[in-house]
């Protein structure tokens, strides 16, 4: 059972009193204090003399740097003080010092010493008390077993504090490059991926000046998100200059790269460069192409692009628009022609009023003739020459052209074909 807090004086003053009693000198030290770096840390202490002594200073030094000569990290008779060593006794039992922040080039032996009213009252406690410093450590495990850590891999970071021991086990944070992202002593993941790469470092919770050395985590893949783009265009002009250019996220980053040109049944491998340049693109270069990107995790191929070559001026254009040209000629013509032909119609039509009854059975072909000796009238340069033909016409038909016949209308009831020779585009 533990005393109340009236009873922990009560003992406390018992055990001055025992001191007192036995007229003792003395201080008591724990032997070895273990500590972090960048964390705090107390140095526990306490102190005894003869009954009737009353104190007057007190110090702390180093038994490295001289405490015999009288160099103090702390003196209570010196305004000079480092902050860094703060004594959190007092003048009467409890020589307690707190160091903060520790580092490693203050390890040492540290020593107290008091000093009393009496002439005699000088004392150095014998012994002291030994500050240990340590780094946080931190192993990665790998449990694929690989050198370097690849996409996919099971890895284990674990933070380990070594002034710990028996049923001292510190509380831990970890980090990512500067945030707190976890609590505990390790992190672990089953199926690293990329995006886990980073510096981690674990600190211990309660002393956030505690770091350990960086962990970095570099998680390497194969190439991903190859892909080609083409400048300035995939259509492309006979003679141009163009530029594919491969790209690829890998870890490490690509080492080689291939250019295929796909076509029908046969593959070639184009060149081993980022960037695939045409410096005069020949119709012969149209086609399909592809790039494979490779670094030591393995190759990724692009999407194919297609290379269009495009219907180029010196060539296409030329013929283009000499065919617009003929065309508006030929329509030019037709519409002479069409005219002239009505016009010679109408014209071989008259004589054969005599001979209606033979009409009504036929159709007029009309095979204009050119005489290009005949000049004036452009439509009179041509002989009209009426092929007369025969076809039967149902007998319906034939009372509705008879009536059109009759009439003299239009020329909607015959059946013209005009044959035109060549030579008369001109
Ligand atoms: C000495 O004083 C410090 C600070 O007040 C305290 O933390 C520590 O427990 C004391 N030690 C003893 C032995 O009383
Ligand atoms: C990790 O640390 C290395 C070396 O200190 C540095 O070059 C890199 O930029 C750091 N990475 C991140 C993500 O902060
Ligand atoms: C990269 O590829 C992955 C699949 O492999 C896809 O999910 C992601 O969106 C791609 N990223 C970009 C920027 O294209
Ligand atoms: C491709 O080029 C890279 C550097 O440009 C070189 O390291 C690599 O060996 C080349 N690979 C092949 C297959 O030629
Ligand atoms: C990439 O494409 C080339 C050409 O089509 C082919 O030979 C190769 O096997 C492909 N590589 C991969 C990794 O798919």
């Amino acid at each position: 059972m533990y005393p109340e807090h009236g009873n922990l004086t009560w003992i406390l003053s018992l055990l001055l009193l025992s001191g007192v009693l036995s007229n003792e000198w003395k201080v008591e030290y724990q032997p070895s204090v273990c500590a972090v770096k960048g964390s705090s840390v107390v140095i526990p202490c306490s102190f005894y003399y003869p009954k009737g002594e009353k104190v007057q200073e007190v110090k702390w030094g180093q038994e490295s740097k001289d405490i015999y000569k009288g160099h103090f990290i702390f003196d209570s008779a010196s305004n000079n003080q480092s902050s860094r060593f703060q004594y959190i006794g007092d003048k009467l039992q409890n020589c307690s010092l707190k160091i903060n922040p520790v580092e490693h080039n203050i390890a040492d032996k540290y020593i107290f010493r008091f000093i009393t009213k009496s002439p005699t009252g000088q004392w150095t406690g014998t012994g002291g008390s030994t500050l240990k410093i340590v780094d946080l450590k931190t192993s990665v495990t790998n449990t694929s077993g690989h050198g370097a850590t690849k996409e996919g891999d099971s890895v284990n970071v674990t933070c380990r504090n070594s002034c710990d021991g028996g049923d001292v086990s510190s509380a831990f944070i970890w980090l990512k490059n500067g945030e707190s992202i976890h609590k505990g002593p390790s992190l672990y993941w089953r199926d690293i991926s990329p995006s886990n790469s980073g510096n981690y470092t674990c600190s211990l919770e309660a002393h956030n000046g505690t770091t350990s050395r960086v962990v970095n985590i570099n998680v390497e893949y194969g190439p991903k998100n190859t892909s080609v783009s083409v400048r300035p265009s995939t259509e492309v002009d006979v003679g141009s200059n163009v530029i594919l250019t491969c790209s690829s996220r890998a870890n490490p980053p690509v080492e080689n790269y291939s250019w295929f040109k796909v076509d029908e049944d046969d593959v070639i491998i184009v060149e081993n460069k980022s960037e695939l340049h045409f410096r005069e693109f020949s119709l012969a270069a149209g086609g399909r192409y592809l790039c494979s990107a490779t670094n030591k995790h393995g190759s990724q191929n692009s999407t194919m692009v297609t290379l269009k070559v495009k219907a180029h001026f010196p060539y296409i254009s030329i013929i283009a628009s000499a065919a617009a040209a003929l065309l508006i000629v030929a329509a030019v013509v037709i519409a002479v022609r069409s005219l002239c032909f009505r016009f010679n119609e109408k014209r071989a039509r008259e004589p054969e009023a005599d001979h209606v009854g033979d009409q009504q059975n036929t159709v007029y072909l009309n095979w204009p003739i050119p005489d290009n000796s005949n000049e004036g009238n452009p439509c009179e340069g041509e002989q009209i020459e009426t092929v007369y033909t025969n076809i039967d016409f149902n007998t319906k038909r034939k009372s509705d052209m008879q009536q059109q016949m009759d009439s003299h209308s239009n020329d909607e009831g015959a059946i013209y074909s005009m044959l035109q020779f060549p030579g008369s585009y001109s």
